[in-house]
């Protein structure tokens, strides 16, 4: 992986392949390594850049304060810098798509299109909000047990491959409370992304597995709704992980994406 430093703290990330560039978000709580299937498949045909997030995988730690949204978005914007990209598209997996909608709100002019894998516009509710504080308190006082025991189950779906959903369990238990905490408490305090995706005007995909119970298709139509001639692609028995449980289908949508793009699209 590459590094650099952004404001003092370290975000490493992938840098893999070929073709129009295309950064991805990672989920909650989970690594750049969830982007495993598209690293492999993808890379002879698009540019992935895939970062950990603050306090995730090989990035630096999260610091007491809550991991806004904005916070991850600067940093992927930090990391297009410094590899002097202009204009990437953008996708994000659940928080990876809120984080996305984070960097429409920072730059939209960065961004030259948008994938959103199993996430929503919607912000938190009160009751939402509560329950993200007890996750927090919960994950510090007991570690990433807390995680696996709360959301292993609902990451994926009954029919998930075997290897995946071990592979899901390894990344979350190796991952930092403290950095899982700031997470969830930035989550609790994003605003909600209709604004943005309705005002952004570029090609989009949103892409959801059929028995998401996190963020179900409904939230998907709702997405595509917002976004102006984006095209949704439900994927039949995946989960919430859709591009981990079923890479084939996510991979086909999302190269067929990358390439309609006009190259014209990355100079802006
Ligand atoms: C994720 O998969 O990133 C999280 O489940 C999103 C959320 O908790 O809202």
């Amino acid at each position: 992986m590459k590094r650099i430093e952004v404001e003092g703290t370290r975000i490493a990330f992938h840098d893999h392949g070929a073709g129009p560039p295309v950064l991805l978000l990672h989920g909650f709580p989970l690594t750049s390594e969830s982007f495993r299937p598209q690293l492999g498949a993808l890379a002879g045909k698009l540019r992935l850049i895939v970062p950990d997030h603050r306090g995730f995988g090989e990035s630096g730690p999260a610091g007491a304060e809550a991991t806004e949204m904005s916070r991850i978005a600067r940093d992927a914007l930090a990391v297009l810098d410094a590899l002097g990209i202009r204009r990437a598209v953008v996708g994000g997996v659940s928080m990876g798509g809120y984080a996305a909608m984070a960097m429409l709100r920072e730059d939209a002019g960065r961004v030259a299109g948008l994938i959103l894998i199993d996430t929503q516009a919607a912000a938190d509710d009160e009751a939402g909000k509560a329950r993200r504080a007890d996750t927090a308190k919960a994950v510090e006082a007991r570690g990433t047990q807390a995680l696996v025991d709360a959301m292993l189950g609902k990451l994926v779906s009954d029919r998930c491959p075997p290897a995946a959903r071990d592979a899901v369990e390894r990344m979350i238990r190796a991952q930092s409370p403290e950095g899982c905490a700031a997470a969830v408490r930035g989550m609790a305090l994003r605003p909600a992304g209709h604004d943005v995706l309705s005002r952004f005007a570029g090609p989009s995909l949103v892409v959801v597995g059929e028995q998401d119970v996190i963020t179900p298709p409904a939230k998907a139509q709702e997405l595509a709704k917002l976004l102006q001639g984006s095209r949704l692609v439900e994927i039949p028995g995946a989960g919430h992980l859709a591009n981990l449980e079923a890479p084939g289908p996510v991979n086909e949508a999302m190269a067929e994406f990358a390439r309609s793009l006009p190259a014209a699209l990355f100079n802006g």
